[in-house]
């Protein structure tokens, strides 16, 4: 990234993650790119190599994954699809879960996995998986309830230690399991789920933001509902877009610390999502989209 050429408007499209990886704002998640149920790999593999590569053509350069998404089939395909990685590109993935099925209505096919012995072998897995030497954001998927998250971190900061992951994130956390985690290392990202419907992490935002942890949150379209949302059309005809692209935009606009994340096995989707970054809402448009029910 140029220092002295890079604009105000630019600056606020980039994230610096831990404060030494810049991100454009718009990323990536790679989520959708395995079997039904996130079970397997995606019925068109060539099509998903597609959108991870077009992801890369866009300017996309944080790309975000789990050992769980298939599981390790959307890790082999980013290595796959993008490796040699593109300088600049950070990959982010998640440890700490296991996956035994599919996510079906009843069951979603994973449990916790906090225990040193897991995560050391997690994180290798992931590692082979992307070709990577070092992974730049490595997220603990889900606190193990029966692990003290201080206990946990005490693991992450050895493999940071180790040089194993460069930065480390935490996903579906509160204030208090940010402020437990970072009494023993710091966290550079969290991904909670957030998005038009769903802002019961407003407390973790607005933490993220005051110290300078990026926020990532995770279903930004709601699962692709907010794309049909008929409550937004009107505002997305008005701004000459389309409503997943305003569900990204007031994202954008929320704050300063969201990095996006939008899912999609799509190229069409890809490039919508992705131009997102340069539509601008107005105050009023965020007043009434705040006021919504969608
Ligand atoms: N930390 C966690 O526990 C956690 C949990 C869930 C997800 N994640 C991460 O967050 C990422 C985003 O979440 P997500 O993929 O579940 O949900 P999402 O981004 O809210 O929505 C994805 C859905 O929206 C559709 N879609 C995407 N762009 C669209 C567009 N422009 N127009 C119409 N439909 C569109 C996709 O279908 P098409 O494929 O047809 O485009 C897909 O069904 C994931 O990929 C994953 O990396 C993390």
């Amino acid at each position: 990234m140029n220092e002295t050429t890079t604009t105000p408007a630019t600056v606020n499209k980039i994230f610096r993650i831990g404060g030494d990886l810049p991100v454009h704002r718009i990323g990536y998640g790679s989520m959708q790119l395995t079997g039904p149920g996130v079970w397997g790999p995606p019925e068109d593999v060539e099509n998903a190599r597609a959108v991870l590569r077009r992801s890369v053509e866009l300017g996309v350069n944080f790309i975000d994954t789990a050992d769980v998404y298939g599981p390790n089939e959307t890790e082999r395909l980013i290595r796959e699809a993008l490796s040699p990685y593109t300088p600049g590109v950070v990959i982010a993935t998640k440890g700490g879960m296991v996956r035994s099925g599919p996510w079906t209505a009843t069951n979603p096919g994973m449990s916790f996995n906090g225990t040193e012995a897991h995560l050391r072998r997690a994180v290798e897995s992931s590692l082979r998986n992307l070709g990577l030497q070092q992974i730049d954001l490595y997220q603990l998927h889900r606190a193990d309830p029966t692990i003290p998250i201080e206990e946990t971190m005490h693991v992450f900061r050895a493999l940071r230690e180790e040089g194993k992951i460069r930065h480390i994130g935490l996903s579906e956390v509160s204030v208090d399991e940010i402020e437990r985690a970072r009494s023993v290392v710091e966290i550079a990202a969290v991904q909670n789920i957030y998005n038009l419907t769903i802002r019961k992490h407003d407390d973790v935002l607005a933490y993220c933001e005051r110290n300078g942890i990026a926020f990532i949150p995770f279903w930004p379209l709601h699962s692709g509902a907010l794309a049909k949302s008929e409550a937004m059309a009107a505002i997305a005809l008005q701004r000459g877009a389309t409503p997943a692209q305003v569900a990204l935009a007031w994202l954008l606009k929320k704050s300063p610390a969201i990095i996006l994340i939008p899912g999609t096995s799509s190229l069409a989707h890809l490039e919508e999502n992705v131009a997102a970054s340069g539509i601008e809402l107005a105050d009023t448009d965020i007043e009434a989209l705040d006021r919504l029910e969608v």
